[in-house]
């Protein structure tokens, strides 16, 4: 059994919005027999498919398995970049090794690799991230800007804008973003976002910006260690998550504002970043490599550095370290 024509098949299926197709009907137009038909829906049925046969009519397809297969987040996808190629596969180390294998390989501006279960999921400064099997979104998306490597990070922060609304777009939450990259909901973290960069003297060759999205997991799906600071939508909102919806608005508003920094810079994206923040305004903790600073975090600079000011009134720029509320 051919699985891409079985794809083929259904995809043809689900842009005939809800009305049957008689058997015949997708012979003719895949050159195959009906037998062959009867066939693709079998396997259809086997991969959690379900398909109604309607006498005389044909086949219509009922509902959809909750995997992100390439087919289920294409059809309604409402970008021209991202995800207009998808790879995905059913477990893996980690998306990101996956991207950037693909990006030296030349994958085009807007690949996206999509997985059920990471083995070796990673988080910022080496940590582990915890990846429950079909119970989150975890991807990475390959990005080709044509911007100096310095206006990298701020990619960061517009990708955590984007997932915000696109959170916000599915389901009734109001999520905050604690700086740079961490989304949390009632002060434990639903989401994290570890951009990696590939470039050369030429510049950017490429962004692999990976996304964990932590859905539809209960407490105990999540390792012993990180229960207390972790949470999922579902957690939070008491229902089951569409993962498929989600995916699609998390590449819609990526590619929305990543295009609006590309165009018009950090502006407009800054005061929305702001706007999402539970980090601006409030006394910090910034733990660093070699040191600790205590003081109010006052805003980011137009190139996404927090700017914090001590107790002595001196204002520190913030590149990278992790942030804890000290109120
Ligand atoms: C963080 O908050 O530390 C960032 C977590 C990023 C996790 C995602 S899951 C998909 C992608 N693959 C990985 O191995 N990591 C990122």
């Amino acid at each position: 059994m051919n699985i891409t024509v079985t794809y083929k098949i259904a995809k043809r299926m689900l842009e005939s919005t809800g009305e049957a197709l008689s058997g015949q009907q997708l012979a003719d137009e895949f050159g195959i027999s009906r037998t062959a038909i009867w066939k693709h829906m079998k396997e259809l049925e086997e991969k959690g498919y379900e398909i109604e046969s309607v006498k005389k009519k044909g086949y219509r397809i009922v509902s959809i398995p909750d995997t992100l297969e390439p087919i289920t987040i294409q059809i309604g996808l409402k970008t021209k970049r991202i995800g207009q190629r998808i790879e995905y596969v059913e477990s893996c180390t980690s998306t990101q090794i996956i991207a950037h294998q693909l990006a030296q390989e030349n994958a085009p501006d807007g690949t996206v690799v999509l997985t059920e279960t990471q083995t070796a999921g990673r988080g910022r400064m080496a940590r582990k991230w915890d990846s429950a099997a079909h119970k989150g979104v975890w991807m990475s998306i390959i990005l080709r800007p044509n911007v100096p490597p310095q206006k990298a990070p701020q990619f960061t922060l517009v990708t955590a804008v984007a997932i915000v609304r696109a959170i916000e777009e599915v389901t009734a939450l109001q999520p905050k973003i604690k700086w740079p990259n961490d989304i949390l909901l009632n002060g434990k973290k639903c989401t994290g976002i570890l951009t990696e960069l590939q470039s050369d003297a030429d510049g950017i060759q490429a962004l692999i910006v990976g996304i964990g999205l932590n859905v539809n997991q209960d407490k105990e799906d999540f390792d012993l260690e990180v229960q207390g600071i972790a949470t999922s939508l579902k957690m939070i909102s008491g229902q089951t998550v569409n993962r498929q919806e989600l995916v699609r608005a998390v590449l819609f508003y990526t590619e929305l504002y990543t295009q609006m920094y590309i165009d018009e810079g950090f502006g407009m994206l800054k005061i929305l970043w702001e706007s999402y923040s539970t980090t601006i305004g409030q006394p910090v903790r910034a733990r660093m490599t070699n040191h600790t600073l205590e003081g109010i975090a006052e805003g980011i600079s137009d190139d996404g550095v927090l700017q914090l000011r001590t107790l002595d009134g001196k204002l520190h720029g913030i590149y990278s370290a992790d942030i804890e509320m000290t109120n």
